[in-house]
């Protein structure tokens, strides 16, 4: 067998610019959306980089240049990432906002634990993070729920296969729909898909505290373990309302390793700071991309998730590669963590878990709460 050569870049370019972005009429290269190429013998990655709000309708486009760049000659895999560039939103658009300890703030009725997963930057990987934990927790045997708190996009619904109408109980609280062991609440069950972009400030802000509120996660006799809260980007309103009303027991970043991640980690870490919500550790994502002979490549950089969590004084609970199977269990709706536990990257976010855990289930170097 020869070892694979690398990709011609230029066939590469060419393939991606016959793509047309819909946007600008453009092909994808000359419309500036090809970020961060990478080619390697046998692979090649890029970043597809809209805003958040247009991630959904990109996936087409993002699938159309994966397909186009795996047909080029010497690419044995392509993966192609979508990704949002910073959000803006700052705590002090709102004059409202105020962060700081609420009193009022509670955890949802039969919840002992909330653990929230954040980043400053959109289109890092916090709901593939939140949703792969949720799985790891509850293979650890602990009774779990994942609450998508994004009102502008929710990704639960997709990324665990799970859609309908929830219940209400004769209270009039709504019954979390369940999947993958997990009780699973999403603004996305209540709105449908794309539909939630339209939410905005306080529509947004009430579909929080509903969903902070109003939701059955436990009882008495069965009461959730860890509630596992993933949140939009940013440091906007939704997050203030939330921090107002729920008490977090302790916020999960995600970062890649690019400096530009790591400076809106470091203003949502600030925040959550702000608010006493302690910060329990970093998750890296898209760590590196490993090669054909096995070879880290560190297509965002290297050591940036490590450095922020020592800068930050807290643990670097994980390092996620950029992992095809894992972008694909997403998209299927089946979570690697909970499909195949025993591959390389479930046994990161069980490791990460086990990490974030009381002391009986975590192998000596937790960071229980
Ligand atoms: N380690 C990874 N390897 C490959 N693909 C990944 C990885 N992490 C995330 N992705 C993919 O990147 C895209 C963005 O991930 P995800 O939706 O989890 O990010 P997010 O931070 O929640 O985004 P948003 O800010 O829009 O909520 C998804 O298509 C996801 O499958
Ligand atoms: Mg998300």
């Amino acid at each position: 067998m020869t070892a694979p050569t690398a990709p011609d870049r230029a066939e590469i370019l060419k393939r991606l610019e016959a793509i047309e972005d819909p946007a600008s009429g453009r092909g994808l290269v000359s419309a500036g959306l090809v970020q961060g190429l990478a080619i390697a013998p046998g692979r090649v990655s890029f970043m597809l980089e809209v805003s958040a709000d247009k991630a959904a309708a990109y996936a087409p486009i993002r699938d159309a240049a994966q397909a186009a760049l795996q047909d080029v000659a010497g690419v044995e895999a392509a993966q192609v990432v979508l990704t949002a560039p910073a959000k803006r939103a700052r705590v002090s658009d709102d004059p409202q906002a105020s962060p700081g300890p609420s009193a009022v703030a509670a955890r949802p009725p039969h919840v002992k634990r909330v653990i929230a997963v954040a980043s400053g930057k959109g289109g890092v990987g916090k709901s593939t993070v939140a949703v792969n934990l949720a799985c790891a927790l509850a293979g650890l045997g602990q009774r779990v729920g994942l609450m998508d708190a994004d009102v502008y996009g929710p990704s639960a619904p997709r990324m665990l296969g799970v859609s309908g109408q929830p219940q209400f109980s004769a209270e009039k609280k709504i019954i979390p729909l369940e999947a993958f062991g997990l009780k699973v609440m999403s603004i996305g069950f209540l709105v449908g898909e794309g539909a939630p972009m339209i939410w905005r400030g306080p529509m947004a802000s009430s579909a929080a505290r509903q969903m902070s509120q109003d939701v059955v996660w436990g009882s008495e006799a069965e009461p959730l373990d860890v509630l596992v809260l993933d949140l939009p980007p940013g440091t906007g309103d939704i997050h203030l309302t939330l921090l107002q009303r729920l008490k977090i027991d302790g916020v999960v970043l995600v970062s890649t390793p690019q400096e530009i991640a790591l400076i809106d980690a470091r203003r949502a870490a600030s925040m959550f700071q702000k608010t006493g919500a302690p910060i329990l550790g970093v998750i890296e994502n898209m760590a590196w991309f490993a090669g054909p002979d096995g070879a880290r490549i560190p297509i965002f950089g290297e050591g940036g998730g490590r450095r922020e969590a020592q800068a930050l004084g807290v643990p670097l609970l994980a390092e996620i590669p950029i992992d095809i199977s894992l972008r694909e269990s997403g998209d299927d709706g089946r979570p690697l963590t909970a499909v195949a536990p025993e591959s390389d990257v479930a046994r990161r976010f069980t490791e990460a878990a086990q990490r974030l855990s009381p002391s009986p289930l975590r192998g000596g170097v937790g960071v229980g709460v």
